[in-house]
């Protein structure tokens, strides 16, 4: 009886080699997806940042780009956020630029005290930059 079990035993042993045999033999066929191997150092392809520093424009009428993120501010029928820093009534204790009088002129050229709605929606003219290669290559220069 006790023979038979250590017989069992050993025989169990043996297949789990055999087993782990196999499999690091197979792991030395496998192709990783990436084409090199795991310890292998792979750069990553450059991921463009935004530049944070204020831009030089290319024109006198330029809208000025945006110098800071803005994918947490929301904006939307009812709400602005970029205006708790940059409406008149705000950015003095913001430490921001207020916003130029064209942003408080209606369609009829009358002076408002709140945002015109032709300016609500700000990132239809300002934008942020990333230092990033052209997607379309163009020969624009800048007015001087
Ligand atoms: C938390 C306050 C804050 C909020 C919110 C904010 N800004 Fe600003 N913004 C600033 C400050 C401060 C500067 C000046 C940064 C500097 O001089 O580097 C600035 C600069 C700018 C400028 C550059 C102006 C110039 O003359 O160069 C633009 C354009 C601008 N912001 C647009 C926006 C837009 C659009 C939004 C909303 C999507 C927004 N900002 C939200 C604080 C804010
Ligand atoms: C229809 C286009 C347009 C929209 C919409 C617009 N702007 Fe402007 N913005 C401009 C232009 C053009 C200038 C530069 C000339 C000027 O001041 O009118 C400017 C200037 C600015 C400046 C710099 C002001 C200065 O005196 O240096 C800030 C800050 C600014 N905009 C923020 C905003 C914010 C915040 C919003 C949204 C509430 C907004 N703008 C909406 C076109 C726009």
């Amino acid at each position: 009886m006790k023979k038979q079990r250590l017989i069992s035993a050993l025989t169990i042993a043996a297949v789990v080699a055999a087993g782990g045999l196999a499999v690091a033999q197979q792991a030395s066929n496998v192709k990783s997806l990436r084409g090199s191997q795991v310890d292998e150092y792979v750069p990553l392809e450059d991921n463009y940042r935004q530049e944070e520093k204020r831009f030089v424009r290319n024109y006198r009428q330029q809208p000025p780009l945006v110098p800071h993120q803005i994918d947490s501010y929301q904006i939307d029928l009812s709400a602005n956020q970029c205006l708790a820093c940059h409406d008149w009534s705000n950015a003095g204790e913001r430490g921001a630029p207020t916003l130029s009088m064209t942003h408080y002129l209606d369609r009829d050229g009358n002076q408002l005290d709140s945002v015109a709605g032709t300016r609500w929606f700000c990132n239809q003219c300002h934008v942020p930059q990333a230092e990033a290669p052209a997607l379309v290559d163009n020969t624009f220069n800048p007015s001087n």
